[in-house]
């Protein structure tokens, strides 16, 4: 269905996207005349390289700024600073930050994104036909014919009865409209899709569903994830590699399993107290760190490391001077003790 362009070996070490000092920047304006007087700096100056076909996942609490990244990769919000180097069809390595908006169009269908609330981004007064058709028109296709079928060949593959195509939003549960927000996503055969805490919003029982169709809908068509998400146990199960944000940066990126068996980053481990485990053997020794104290205000970010004034290992050192990333046995890490500290993860789920 979906016309996806196979994948070279040539080109699989050339990562699909490459953000480099990545930075959204908003200005924070007051009095009548709307002076700047500060930054909130939501995207702080993020290096990542994002492979084809993975599922990257970025996590982290509310506010550390998972949704503005996202946003940036597609330039919904425009970058400060940085550039978001992307391998097009061509193999071609292009720069979206250097592009003219008319030039970017050429790349909207290749870049999509996944919502939280499936209600608020679907029109209710248009019928799924038309939400999901119109990308496809948008795209170039002038056949209705063609359309229809496009649309209900899409919502068969994501579970929904082709009947519903003349329904309105207000018609489907949370679940089947979050179906409809994926179809529409996929209608213009993309090669990346940023899902920005898609499933958050679902009942846990509809959650693994959705899941699972992500996941066949990735092998089934080639796509690259980033998928956006607050929440340790679902990153757990639907990633191959996880970076954690921090006010406005990447402080741990590294494999899935190595990231929550063994975290080098305070904060990592720190959020990942509050993954459950149903067995009693992997209870979490007493002397675990939980979070405490309020994530940092990015329009003030702290001296030094922005975690200092939450981190139970925080020195001197951690106080004054800002952590670079590094390696430490395959995550990078933005921590100054990474090397020397102990951190408990938890165990792989049964
Ligand atoms: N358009 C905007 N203008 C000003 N501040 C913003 C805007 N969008 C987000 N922010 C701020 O940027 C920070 C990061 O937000 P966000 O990216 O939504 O984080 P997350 O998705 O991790 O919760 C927050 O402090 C938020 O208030
Ligand atoms: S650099 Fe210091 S304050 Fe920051 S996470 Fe590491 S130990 Fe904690
Ligand atoms: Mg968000």
């Amino acid at each position: 269905m979906l016309d996806m362009p196979q994948k070279s070996t040539q080109t699989e070490a050339v990562p699909l996207m490459r953000t480099s000092g990545l930075k959204v920047h908003f200005p924070i304006r007051k009095g009548v005349m709307k002076r700047t007087v500060g930054h909130v700096r939501a995207v702080d100056g993020i290096d990542l390289e994002i492979r084809e076909g993975e599922t990257l996942s970025v996590v982290g609490e509310s506010g550390c700024g998972k949704s503005t990244l996202g946003q940036a990769l597609l330039r919904n919000v425009e970058p400060t600073d940085g550039v978001i180097h992307f391998r097009n069809r061509d193999n071609d390595i292009v720069d979206l930050t250097a592009l003219e908006i008319k030039q970017l169009r050429n790349y909207r269908t290749d870049i999509r994104m996944i919502f939280q609330d499936p209600f608020a981004s679907l029109n209710p007064r248009r019928r799924v036909i038309d939400i999901i058709g119109e990308s496809i028109r948008n795209a170039g296709e002038t056949s209705e014919a063609r359309v229809r079928e496009k649309v209900t060949r899409l919502l068969r593959r994501v579970g929904l009865r082709p009947e519903y195509l003349m329904r309105y939003p207000y018609a489907f549960s949370g679940g089947e409209r979050q179906r409809i927000g994926i179809a529409r996503a996929l209608a213009v055969d993309p090669r990346l899709v940023v899902a920005d805490e898609c499933i958050s919003a679902l009942d846990v029982s509809i959650q693994a569903q959705t899941l699972n169709l992500l996941q066949d809908l990735q092998e089934e068509f080639r796509l690259t994830y980033v998928f956006i998400s607050h929440d340790m146990s679902v990153v757990e199960y639907i990633s191959d590699r996880v970076a954690v944000m921090y006010a406005g940066r990447v402080v741990e990126l590294a494999e899935t399993e190595p990231l929550f068996e063994r975290p080098r980053h305070p904060y990592t481990a720190a959020l990942l107290a509050s993954v459950p485990r149903p067995d009693p053997k992997s209870a979490r020794s007493s002397n675990r760190h939980w979070l405490a104290g309020e994530v940092a205000d990015p329009a003030n970010r702290p001296t030094g490391c922005a975690f200092h004034p939450r981190c139970p290992f925080a020195t001197d050192l951690c106080r004054t001077e800002d952590p670079a990333p590094r390696a430490v046995a395959d995550h990078q890490v933005a921590c100054h003790h990474a090397h020397e500290l102990s951190l408990e993860g938890v165990r792989p789920n049964a």
